[in-house]
Order: C-alpha cells, then structure tokens, then sequence
C-alpha cells in the first residue's frame, strides 16, 4: 500500500455558496491560503477535490483516472450541455462522438468560417454606421449567430435570427444562475432542440439539403459505434453544440474590443497586420480574462497522486481560470502582456481557457481553433478596420457572475469604416 497524506481540507458542512459567492477566486484564494494546488472541500452536500496547475490538469486529463458521466450539475446539463451530449461520454463512445465534431474543423471549414465571419461584420457595420450607438456584446451576438448557421448548413429566416439568437446565448448566460434566467436558459433549449430536431428528420428525408461537409449534414447522418444513427434528441443537442458556443465567442469579442481600448500600444502592435502579433493578442485575451471557470469530473478508480488519496465517484473540480493566472506558470499573471506568448513552449497543460490535453482522446474544446481563428476576424475590426467612440460606461466586470460580461456589454458610438 503506498503511504498516504490528507489533502488540506477546507472546514464545514457545505461550501456551495462560497463557491457562488467567490466564483472564478474560489480555488485560487484557497490554493493560495493553502499553499497547494490541491485541496478538499464539500460542494452540493458531497466530498470534492479541488486542483489547479500545470500537474493538476495533467492528472485530470488522464481519462484511465477521470470520467465525465453525470459529473456535471443538473442544471448546467439542462441548461448549458443538453442531455446526451459528448461532454458526458467517455471511452470509445466518446472517442468517436468526438471524431465527428473534429470531422469539420478541417483548415478549409475553418477558412470557410472565418470568410463568413468576415461578410457578416461587413453587413454589421453598414448597419452600425447608421446607428446611434451599439450595444456590441448584443450585435456581437447577432454577428456570431447568422455566421454560426450559415457554417452549420442550418436555414434561418430573417425574421427568426433574433428570437434564436437571444435562445443560443440564454443557454450560456442561465447555466450558472438561479431562478427566472435559469428557467429562460432551460426553455430557450427546449424550443431550439425541438426545432434543430425537426431539421434533422427533413434532412433525413431529404426535404433540407445542407452542404456534405457541414455541421447539419455530418451530424444528422452520423452513426453510432453499432451503426444507428443518432436519435433526434442528440443530434440536436450535439448540432446546438456547435451553434451556441460559436455565438459564446460575443463574450470574447467583448473582451478583445476592452483589451483593445485598454491597452493602445499592444492595439499599435497590430497596425501592421502581421498574423503573429493578432494570434498573440487573441492568445492574451484568452488567458487573462475570466470565461470558463473550472471543468468537472469524478474519479473513475480509486488512486493515489502525490501521496493524496483519490476515491472513487469523488467530484474533482480542476481550476481553468486559476491555471491561467498561476504565478507558477505565468510572470505578473494579472499583467496584459501578449508578447509573453512568444515564449510560451505550447504545452497542453499549462494554459487551458478551452480546456487542456488531447482534441481526439479526450474532452478538450472541439472548437479551440475555430475560436481562435474567428477572434482574430473579430480583432482586426475592432482595432484596424473601423474606427469608434467608447463613451464614458461602466467597462469593469464581475469576477463572481458566470459567465462574466462587462457591465456595460460596451456600448460604442459614431463607427465609421477606415478608409485605406
Ligand atoms: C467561446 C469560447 C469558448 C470557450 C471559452 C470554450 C470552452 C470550453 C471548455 C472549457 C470546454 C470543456 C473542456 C473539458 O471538459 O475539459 C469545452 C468543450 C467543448 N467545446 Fe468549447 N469553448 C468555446 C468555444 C467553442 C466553439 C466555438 C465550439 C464549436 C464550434 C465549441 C465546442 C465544444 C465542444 C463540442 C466541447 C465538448 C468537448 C468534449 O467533451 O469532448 N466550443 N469548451
């Protein structure tokens, strides 16, 4: 039997509020009051783990020690996930789901994507420059919506792409929230996943025709490892898998246009247009500000990680947030410094807003490319294609609500395309 220790363990019955109360510091502040990267803590009346770090996500993404059946909370499935999706598979059942979602993120779908994302900003700003003001992270929003539909093969009408757009993003704005916003969250997914799974029986029947190598057709003629096709439930789910985190990118382009306002001379940098000072940027808005909290999943069998007893069926929460500000990892953490990616050695670990480890073995953000390449767009608007006014508003934002949107969702005035 190996020797043992017992983890730093935080005192009470139950710490579920703090966690609420704390939100993205929850595990730093006590990874930091313990001095470790790991401790243990009671959340929803259960034993977990907390971890951060570098070697803290390494051991989580071990998926010999890890599972994700059941590990997240129910209302973040009903909301957030959808039921039967390929955040909760494992094995093979989740190596394959996910070879299907990886199937079109080929360079060329991506490239496809980005010259969408290119048209629909072309379209917002002949709007914007007649507009008073704009509220960016609502046409943000609307931007990533009909991009995202027209990637995914999926038919909007006009006069739908508001009501969907407000639907994709409650799913992501209630997943953590409690009373009415989260029934919105849960209503806005009931109705899209009836009307996603109504497109899938007319693509099966050939009444709706997408392209082949998009995300509507792929996923509608997927077939399971015992060759079915998946019901229409999950092939909704997994299709809004797709379409919501795509309009989830508005978050970052709120973030990348506070950067840019922030920080003129790293915005200077991009003047000159080269891809490696954009991807640099894009890089630093995705470590410094807070989106995704932690990621969850529970001990698959019991072992031991140095010298600390994991149990079986034990909840263990790894710290997405805290690992991209660990001062281990990262000098001046809380410093917007996009040259520091220059020497950063690409490790899958150590900087994790998307998740950590392998695309294809294990659960890490299918859409980590598509995202990257689809904020560079974003930022080459926001710092060299238009030019605009940010009136006085309140631009701080919270490091408790989840997911964190400045509060003032940055309101921009008087744009007007530059004229090269
Ligand atoms: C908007 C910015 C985004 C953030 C912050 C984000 C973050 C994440 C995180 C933290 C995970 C969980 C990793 C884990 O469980 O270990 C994840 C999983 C996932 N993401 Fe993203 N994501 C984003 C955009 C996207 C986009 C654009 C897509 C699709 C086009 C996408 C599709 C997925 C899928 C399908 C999974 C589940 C993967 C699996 O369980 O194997 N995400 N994402």
């Amino acid at each position: 039997m190996p020797h043992t220790n017992q983890m730093p363990q935080e005192e009470g019955i139950d710490h579920s509020l703090s966690l609420l109360r704390e939100g993205y510091l929850y595990i730093l502040n006590r990874r930091h009051s313990f001095n470790s990267d790991i401790f243990e803590t009671r959340l929803l009346g259960k034993k977990a783990i907390c971890m951060g770090g570098k070697e803290a996500a390494e051991v989580f993404y071990d998926t010999d020690k890890f599972n994700r059946q059941d590990a997240a909370p129910n209302r973040v499935v009903q909301t957030l996930f959808g039921k039967n999706g390929v955040q909760a598979l494992d094995g093979q059942p989740h190596k394959h789901r996910k070879e299907m979602f990886m199937s079109i993120m080929s360079p060329n779908e991506i490239e496809k994507l980005t010259a969408i994302t290119k048209k629909q900003w072309e379209l917002a700003v002949d709007k914007w420059e007649q507009m008073d003001k704009v509220i960016l992270y609502e046409e943000a929003q609307e931007i990533m919506c009909r991009t995202a539909c027209e990637w995914a093969g999926v038919p909007v009408q006009e006069d739908e792409v508001k009501g969907l757009t407000k639907d994709l993003g409650a799913m992501f704005e209630s997943a953590a929230s409690i009373g009415p916003s989260h029934w919105l969250g849960r209503n806005a997914r009931n109705q899209v996943e009836k009307w996603i799974g109504e497109l899938i029986e007319k693509v099966r029947a050939k009444e709706v025709n997408p392209p082949e190598n998009s995300t509507l057709h792929r996923f509608a003629w997927h077939r399971d490892l015992e060759g079915n096709l998946l019901d229409l439930e999950t092939a909704a789910v997994e299709v809004i898998n797709i379409l919501r985190p795509i309009v989830a990118i508005a978050i970052f382009i709120n973030f990348t246009a506070l950067a840019v306002y922030h920080y003129p001379e790293e915005r200077k940098k991009l003047e000159s247009g080269e891809d490696k000072y954009a991807q640099m940027f894009v890089q630093e808005v995705r470590r410094f500000y807070p989106f995704f909290p932690f990621v969850v999943a529970l001990v698959k069998k019991e072992f031991t990680w140095k010298s600390y007893k994991f149990e079986e069926g034990t909840l263990t929460l790894l710290d997405i947030y805290g690992t991209n500000h660990d001062p281990k990892i990262w000098d001046n953490p809380e410093v917007f410094n996009p040259d520091r990616f220059a020497k950063w050695d690409g490790s899958p670990f150590n900087f994790i807003p998307q998740g950590g480890g392998d695309y294809f073995m294990g659960h890490r953000c299918a859409g980590e490319w598509v995202t990257i390449e689809v904020m560079k767009v974003n930022l080459d608007y926001l710092a060299n294609r238009i030019d605009y006014e940010v009136p006085d508003q309140d631009l701080s934002f919270s490091m408790v609500s989840m997911p964190s949107i400045p509060h003032s969702k940055v309101v921009i005035k008087n744009v007007k395309r530059r004229i090269y």
